[in-house]
């Protein structure tokens, strides 16, 4: 696993959105051989979008011929409702770039048949070749998409019961209000996202140290569904000093002092400036 600590959340939004233009620009997508990238919500992205937004319209990088699998959507809620993951993925995203409109998939949350739209999801994820980048955040707790604690780390698309942290946690995006959270969600699987070809996690704050510390200190285990990216190939988490409050001090320095001698922050921090 690599991980790449940036000072703070606009570094880490930089690096990241730079990392994954370059990783488009070098696939050089096609319409007949697109760039299929894996979407998260969340406040943690968000820095992230804004900084693909500006290097499209600075023509940079181009979403023509890359096509999405956004992680989750909650049940229940109207696609048009504000906090919905579609509202927010074209308010914040997809509204501003180059993306043709049927490229981008978003699970329906108000699917007539739920696992059959899950089923499909997945069947769609594998037409497409498979996804080449995952983009992540990850929960309080850890979680990966919406798989809560206790997931099993080779599920697949399904419906997952919310736990009361992550409602709690959410509740911000709903007058504060955990009774307007809806309290289950569509989420693409730990194995959904272990089969992508690279994972990007960002991970920032001092709220995220104690998942931070699991997802990479401690065993791969399904209270800490992340950790399960220990087993990836290719897994790589862009974070901030906050998050590594709990890190061991050893592990902080060999990533400090690994991304000193590789020119890792410069390199993708000034790649299009
Ligand atoms: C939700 C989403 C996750 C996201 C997490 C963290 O639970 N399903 O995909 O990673 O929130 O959100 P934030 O980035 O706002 O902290």
């Amino acid at each position: 696993m690599r991980v790449i600590i940036t000072k703070d959340y606009d570094e880490m939004s930089v690096w990241a959105a730079n990392y994954v233009a370059k990783r488009i620009i070098d696939f050089n997508p096609t319409e007949e051989h697109p760039f299929v990238l894996g979407c998260p919500t969340g406040s943690s992205p968000l820095g992230l979008y804004q900084h693909l937004v500006e290097l499209n319209k600075r023509g940079i990088v181009s979403f023509r011929n890359v096509v999405t699998f956004n992680m989750d959507e909650y049940v229940g809620l109207d696609v048009k409702h504000p906090e919905s993951y579609h509202s927010f993925m074209w308010t914040n995203f997809f509204g501003h770039i180059d993306i043709k409109p049927e490229n981008v998939h978003i699970l329906d949350g108000n699917a007539p048949d739920l696992m059959a739209e899950c089923e499909h999801y997945e069947q769609m994820i594998a037409e497409a070749g498979g996804v080449d980048l995952f983009m992540g955040g990850v929960g309080p707790d850890g979680h990966i998409a919406f798989n809560e604690p206790g997931s099993s780390l080779s599920s697949r698309t399904r419906i997952k019961t919310l736990t009361t942290n992550t409602i709690q946690a959410n509740c911000r995006f709903f007058d504060n209000d955990v009774n307007l959270v809806p309290k289950q969600a569509l989420t693409v699987g730990v194995g959904t996202v272990m089969d992508a070809r690279e994972v990007l996690i960002l991970c920032n704050g001092p709220k995220k140290a104690r998942a931070m510390h699991h997802m990479i200190e401690t065993g791969v285990n399904h209270m800490w569904t992340s950790s399960m990216l220990q087993m990836h190939r290719r897994a790589l988490v862009v974070c901030d000093e906050e998050a590594c409050d709990e890190l061991k001090i050893s592990t902080y320095q060999y990533f400090k002092d690994k991304q000193r001698i590789e020119g890792s922050i410069e390199e993708y921090i000034n790649l299009y400036k």
